[in-house]
């Protein structure tokens, strides 16, 4: 089975009162192994064959099973969980469940979920074969396919009762194999992206440093479209003012080195490295612990520079490596120095910007750019940092797939 087909998918995972309460368990484990984010519902049914202490310590979220539970329902409110989730699944799903479900109850915490959901659901039911053929069940399924319901089994074989039949709970691989098969595939689906975003800072002493002009938009929104492309994302951020990115993770860090450690530590298994960061060229040779003073014979001050490690050339000069895309931002010949650039740092692909004209590039929210690669260039229009973003990681899945055949 391939791994992190539902990076950055949001499961709330309905456990309804039945035997087969149990494998509920496992299903978090390999959903999580898929890289689902699970939350979990039980009816109190559930808890007299499972425990919410188990389901929480493998969800790593605290198991919500009454409506007024004032403790749970400040962490996350019924509304809230209904909203929070791309899919909600109720495995196993039993007998009255479904029945009070298609009737439209909002008698516990999960059928009021199901009530408030805009999003997509699936059962995956689970009862004795008698209870599951019983013709007003099957009408209860029949209505449910209608709404669009997704329904996962059950399977035919022994049951806990000694019967055999059709109704037991379908295999915990075939419900997370149904699972992925809901969302549609991602142009980065599977794919592993670390982008550096934002400036570094190099520290002269405890109050001053030098850095560069960088606010992270552009790394943070290539995070963004990376996310929204199906990645399993990790920005590694200089100090910026930006909110951290949803469904990404995020490693704070301050200067080149740090920086350097921080792409490091997370390059084993990259398969796409997006270098972002203005990182500083130089770093003070000495920090000094106490703050420089300013001298009665001199006014002039010299601070000893030292060069940095060049993060993204140390990436692409790793014998197992990832795709490699960097920046250019130039100030005059943009593309000759572009295209050195992406030869002497061994680059897939380089993003060209001239922040010559100040009313795009830094600071701004749209930007101009240039897109070059070994065999090609493709320029641009002016448009939003956002819309480029999207462009970059379009370009990279097309480079990707072409690396393929
Ligand atoms: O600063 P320079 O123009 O060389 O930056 C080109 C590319 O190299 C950018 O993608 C930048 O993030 C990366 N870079 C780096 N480490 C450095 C300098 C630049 O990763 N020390």
């Amino acid at each position: 089975m391939t791994i992190n087909n539902l990076v950055n998918k949001r499961i709330l995972l309905g456990v309804t009162g039945g035997i087969a309460a149990y494998k509920a368990a496992d299903l978090v484990r390999r959903l999580q192994d898929q890289g689902a984010d699970v939350r979990v519902v039980m009816t109190r049914a559930a808890t007299e064959f499972i425990t919410p202490l188990t389901m929480q310590a493998l969800s790593g979220h605290p198991t919500h099973i009454d409506m007024l539970d004032a403790e749970t329902e400040s962490v996350m409110g019924h509304i809230e969980l209904a909203r929070w989730s791309d899919l909600i699944l109720i495995a196993p799903a039993s007998a009255d469940f479904i029945a009070r479900f298609c009737g439209g109850h909002g008698d516990d915490l999960l059928t009021t979920i199901c009530l408030a959901a805009e999003t997509n659901i699936a059962i995956a039911p689970a009862m004795n074969q008698a209870m599951w053929s019983n013709p007003q069940t099957q009408m209860n399924i029949a209505q449910l396919e209608r709404s669009e319901v997704l329904i996962m089994g059950p399977a035919e074989g022994i049951q806990a009762c000694g019967e055999t039949g059709q109704g037991r709970l379908l295999d915990v691989d075939q419900i997370v194999q149904r699972t992925i098969s809901i969302f549609p595939s991602e142009k980065l689906t599977g794919k592993k992206v670390v982008i550096t975003a934002g400036p570094t800072r190099e520290s002269i002493d405890p109050v001053r440093f030098i850095s560069n002009h960088s606010s992270g938009k552009q790394g943070y929104a290539l995070a963004e479209a990376a996310v929204e492309a199906g990645a399993d994302v990790v920005v590694i951020s200089g100090p910026t003012n930006l909110d951290p990115v949803d469904r990404a993770r995020t490693i704070n860090t301050v200067s080149a080195d740090d920086m350097y450690a921080a792409v490091m530590s997370e390059i084993a298994d990259c398969d796409v490295f997006i270098g972002v960061a203005a990182v500083a060229d130089f770093k003070p040779v000495m920090q000094s612990e106490q703050k420089l003073k300013k001298t009665q014979d001199s006014n002039t001050m010299t601070i000893e520079l030292i060069e940095n490690p060049d993060i993204i050339a140390s990436v692409a000069a790793l014998s197992k490596r990832p795709f490699c895309v960097g920046f250019a931002a130039e100030t005059e010949h943009l593309l000759g120095h572009a295209r050195l650039k992406l030869q002497r740092k061994k680059l897939d692909l380089i993003v060209a910007n001239n922040v010559a004209d100040s009313s795009i590039g830094f600071n701004s929210d749209n930007n101009r750019i240039t897109l070059v690669w070994n065999d090609g260039e493709s320029d641009l229009p002016v448009m939003s940092k956002r819309n480029i973003a999207a462009k970059i990681v379009n370009h990279v899945s097309k480079q990707l797939d072409a690396q393929k055949v």
